[in-house]
């Protein structure tokens, strides 16, 4: 539908995680009109439910090098080393920022110093950490607060649609849906020479993750649409210890934070075996991506639907007070983690890659950047070290704000759009679960060309379907009602589409993409990255 409103900005940041919320608050201050467009409310999205922490290497004789060092041995050999050392050497000082923003985190009662805990492929104690296990949601609280106190334009309840571009191609801002906002209900447009695509992960193209309703994979989607590149959509990261709740569980699961072994917790298999003692120097605190293979692997030995995370030695106090979020989850779901080990198993957690940008956050396409788990920045590579998610999104949305109001400088106006209004044919919603089946049947956390070749055929369907439906001359299948839900179903299968293929073309097994049928790193033929760029017939 063509838009019925249409505001005007310097920059329009879709997303309010630390990312999003942070670039806002960034050119706000830079003196650029910012505004924020968020699908639900400022403070839904994965942010806050980030657990562990934020990594930097803010402790007594840890420094950037050691960061980095554990950074690029968890990304398997495909991590951007520069994009790595500003990561590593920026973060320290942008969780002080962040800090100056309004964010508390634990401190010491002794020494007043920030505490710091251990997370899988940390060498040494580098995460911080707020309201025990509560990091995400104090992190969203301090820049929610500061985008209200510095009155942020925002726009709630606004699933942006599209990317607008002028006749050359270059970013003209974004149309949008908006649910119940007053003067901007319907679909609208912001026009903006600047977009900053904050959108977060794709978790919910897998049946059972840790993200949110609304990671959906919107941005990488609008991106695709839009002609921009995407890499590295085939390293899905499983996070190796999600709350089992049974094999059909679907959705949303609880996360047991891998601050839990972080504090001295054991992975233990029924018999209480400690599996992951002798698989890697570090055992429970390798990598993700070595636990999430290792607990697979002793779930198939064993046949046992799960594996334990056994801390019972932690104490009912210590419990209560390091980790009150995941111990009021583990009750909620009948489990005390005081008396008795927790049932856990792997489950989606972080896109490593995303929409590809450079080293300021440029995708692409002029004038639009991605920032946040939306983008692939290269600091990641085959698999992300834990807690640096939460640093990412700060640092690189920083460096984007920098680059923008640079890029901006001396544009008398948003370019003009281009008048052609996208027609693309909706999915239907009853088929998202159908999406997410397919996927973790045959592109989850082991795969295999025969896993994903089927996994690609259902998909083909789904979207021939699609395209029927979406064809007024063909009457057999009705198109979808334009909505919320037909949109993120819509996006998800571009997105699942996407990964299947690249997961299909990478043949080795590297970081957290796992091929059965090919077991063995390849660094000759694959140290190397897929970049994917659809044309528009394509998506
Ligand atoms: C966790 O708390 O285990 C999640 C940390 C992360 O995903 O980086």
């Amino acid at each position: 539908p063509a838009p019925g409103w249409a505001i005007e900005a310097d920059v329009v940041v879709v997303g309010s995680g630390v990312a999003g919320l942070t670039a806002a608050l960034r050119c706000t201050a830079a003196g650029l009109r910012t505004v924020v467009v968020t699908k639900a409310r400022l403070d839904d999205g994965s942010t806050r439910w980030a657990q562990g922490g934020i990594a930097a290497a803010l402790g007594e004789g840890d420094t950037p090098d050691q960061h980095e060092a554990d950074t690029l041995v968890a990304g398997a050999g495909l991590c951007d080393e520069q994009a790595v050392r500003a990561l590593v050497t920026e973060g320290p000082d942008a969780v002080r920022r962040l800090i100056d923003t309004g964010a508390r985190f634990d401190t010491s009662p002794e020494t007043g110093a920030i505490e710091l805990t251990r997370e899988g492929g940390h060498h040494r104690r580098r995460i911080a950490h707020a309201g025990g296990d509560a990091t995400g949601a104090e992190i969203s609280r301090a820049l929610v607060d500061a985008v209200r106190a510095r009155a942020v334009d925002t726009i709630e309840n606004a699933l942006v649609l599209d990317l607008l571009t002028d006749a050359a191609g270059r970013t003209a801002g974004v149309t949008l849906h908006v649910m119940g906002e007053g003067q901007h209900d319907g679909v609208g447009a912001v026009h903006a020479p600047a977009v900053v695509l904050a959108t977060g992960g794709m978790g919910q193209v897998f049946s059972a993750t840790t993200n949110p309703a609304v990671s959906t994979g919107d941005g990488v989607a609008l991106a695709l649409r839009a002609g921009a590149e995407v890499s590295d959509l085939e390293f899905v990261q499983f996070h190796p210890t999600v709350l089992f709740l049974g094999p059909d569980a679907e959705g949303q699961q609880p996360l047991v934070s891998e601050a839990v072994r972080g504090e001295g917790a054991h992975l233990v298999d029924a018999d209480g075996v400690r599996f992951m003692v002798g698989q890697h120097e570090l055992a429970e605190l390798a990598p993700r991506d070595i636990v999430a293979k290792g607990i697979m692997r002793r779930m198939r030995e064993t046949g046992a639907p799960h594996m334990y995370l056994d801390a019972r030695h932690f104490g009912a106090g210590m419990w209560a007070t390091r980790f009150p979020t995941i111990l009021a989850a583990c009750r909620a779901h009948g489990i005390d983690p005081v008396t008795e080990p927790i049932p856990v198993s792997p489950a989606a957690h972080y896109a490593s890659g995303g929409v590809r940008t450079d080293l300021r956050g440029r995708t692409t396409v002029p004038g639009l950047y991605a920032c946040g788990e939306v983008a692939c920045t290269g600091v990641h590579g085959a698999n992300r070290l834990a807690s640096n998610s939460l640093l990412e999104g700060l640092v690189f949305a920083e460096r984007i704000a920098d680059a923008i109001a640079e890029d901006v400088r001396g544009q008398a106006a948003a370019p003009a759009p281009h008048p052609a209004p996208r027609v693309l044919p909706l999915l239907d919603p009853a088929l998202r679960t159908r999406v997410q089946q397919v996927m973790t049947a045959g592109a989850g956390v082991l795969r295999s060309e025969a896993s994903l070749a089927e996994a690609a055929g259902l998909l083909d369907v789904l979207r021939t379907e699609a395209v029927a439906a979406g064809d007024p001359l063909d009457g057999a299948v009705k198109a979808a009602e334009p909505g919320v839900d037909a949109w993120e179903t819509t996006n998800l299968l571009c997105v699942a589409r996407v990964l299947v293929a690249a997961a299909r073309r990478r043949e080795e097994t590297r970081g957290c993409h796992w091929r059965e049928d090919h077991p063995e790193r390849d660094d000759d033929g694959w140290r190397r990255h897929l970049v994917v760029r659809l044309s528009p017939d394509r998506t």
